[in-house]
């Protein structure tokens, strides 16, 4: 007997086909009639195909009626035009094989919805809610959208290593990795020996892929890479992990404008994949999490994202009217309030900020003419802020190991990302998506950690 996933046993095409269908109870009722109706999910669409279980089943008094949420089975049957709303199909079970109980005493998932944060605690029961399974159905589908796009493109995708002894940020905020028995590490005049160490060397998990794209870049042209990340930032927002994914694109002889038409571009790609292909699990979002999700997305498809000098937000933001609980001044970098402004009020669209003071940016990025800015662009979204932080970089030789010198870092450490700027030098840039702010934005989910299967937060590693 074939196998038919519950998104095939709910399409009118099976009808008259003898199907297998394997999945979990959602719920059962049992009618008057001497039958029984199951809801059963298996995780390959929001929607659960409802079967038809008669008391003429030799299980039927036995196990069916005692099925509850969260058991597993197999059913054998007819897929049928159903009568009830809400479906075309219905199965008419002629065997019910039960796998696995689940005791509704003790398995939490019952009728009654728990909070985002209370399911967080069932780290590994989550994905079997509407919203968690709906999540991760949209998180796949942006993901392929990613490689696709980059694909179609003409990009390669590169893997950069996970383990690294270069700060890509210069923000110091990365997780050692070491073999050192951390008892008694091997010490030479009082400080711990790292030539030692596995590595011979201090190395740490990276926190972008970014120098090691750009290698690339300088040799195939166009390349990306998307793996996870980590930071080891004591953030506790809503916006923040400590372990996330990140896709980076890196192009050799792409100026500024050409790096926010591609970012432009890359993200209406995204969010018109997820309405076009998850239609049903965004309609869920749209009626469940945020009424205006499905509406946002749409307006920004058709709609230009504003392109605005920091040195301009810093203006409207100062005459804006608003107080805001950090001010604002030119040379600091945005908080998230003055960010939402600008994309929530002042434009209600993507904000593309560009040409940021050098001194809140890493060394790589280009320094523009004035000496007081560079080449970053960030780019804004509505409720999420930050989804994309980018740059041309800096490709003159000089001014590199300059900008190096002026943030304390050895030029003599990342010699060879300063030999790309002695051999062939390109103009090029880049940028990195953060996939679960991306996730978070198509979704409306308010926090970051219910887009990942497993977040890594301060505290927080038990699954
Ligand atoms: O702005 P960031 O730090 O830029 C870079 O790492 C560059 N090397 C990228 C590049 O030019 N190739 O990070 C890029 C994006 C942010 O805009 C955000 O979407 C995401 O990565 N991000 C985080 N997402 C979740 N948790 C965190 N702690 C994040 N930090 C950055
Ligand atoms: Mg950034």
């Amino acid at each position: 007997m074939k196998k038919l996933s519950v998104v095939e046993a709910r399409k009118k095409s099976s009808i008259g086909h003898q199907a297998c269908i394997q999945g979990w109870v959602r719920t059962r009722r049992d009618s008057k009639g001497g039958f029984s109706f199951l809801e059963i999910n298996d995780g390959s669409c929001l929607a659960n195909v409802q079967v038809v279980a008669d008391a003429a089943l030799s299980n039927y008094e036995s196990e069916v009626q005692k099925l509850s949420a969260g058991c597993s089975v197999t059913i054998e049957g007819e897929v049928k035009a159903s009568q009830g709303q809400g479906q075309d199909t219905e199965v008419a079970a002629s065997k019910v094989i039960v796998h696995g109980w689940a005791d509704p005493n003790d398995y939490p998932l019952q009728k009654k919805r728990h909070s985002f944060e209370k399911l967080r605690e069932w780290a590994h029961l989550r994905p079997r809610t509407n919203t968690f399974g709906a999540v991760m159905r949209v998180r796949n589908c942006v993901s392929r959208s990613i490689h696709n796009f980059f694909q179609e493109e003409g990009f390669f995708y590169v893997h950069t290593p996970i383990i690294t002894s270069s700060d890509c940020e210069g923000a110091g905020e990365m997780f050692r990795v070491t073999t050192f028995n951390l008892e008694q590490p091997p010490k030479k005049d009082g400080k711990i020996d790292h030539s030692l160490d596995f590595f011979h060397r201090p190395t740490f998990l990276t926190v972008s892929g970014q120098l090691e794209a750009e290698i690339f870049a300088c040799s195939l042209g166009k390349v990306y890479t998307f793996g996870p990340t980590f930071r080891a930032e004591n953030s506790n927002t809503s916006r923040h992990l400590a372990e996330f994914w990140m896709v980076e694109p890196e192009m050799a002889f792409f100026e500024l404008v050409d790096n926010m038409d591609l970012a432009e571009r890359f993200l209406k790609r995204i969010f018109r994949d997820a309405l076009e292909q998850c239609p049903e699990d965004m309609a869920f979002f749209n009626e469940w999490v945020d009424k205006t999700t499905i509406e946002t997305l749409e307006k920004i498809i058709n709609s230009d994202f504003e392109r605005l000098p920091y040195t301009e937000a810093i203006k409207i933001l100062e005459s804006s009217g608003e107080s805001f609980e950090f001010p604002v001044s030119w040379g600091q970098d945005l908080q998230s309030e003055h960010e939402r402004y600008l994309t929530e009020k002042k434009f209600q669209k993507p904000v593309i900020l560009f040409d940021y003071p050098a001194g809140i940016k890493p060394f790589y990025m280009r320094v523009n003419d004035d000496g007081r800015t560079v080449r970053a662009m960030d780019v804004l979204v509505p409720k999420v802020g930050e989804i994309i932080g980018g740059s041309q970089r800096e490709e003159r030789l000089d001014m590199l190991e300059s900008r190096m010198k002026a943030q304390h870092l050895n030029p003599a450490d990342y010699w060879w990302y300063v030999e790309l700027r002695k051999f062939g030098s390109v103009p090029h840039s880049g940028f990195g998506l953060g996939l679960e702010r991306a996730v978070q934005f198509v979704s409306g989910m308010g926090n970051i950690r219910d887009v990942i299967p497993f977040p890594r937060t301060p505290g927080n590693a038990e699954f």
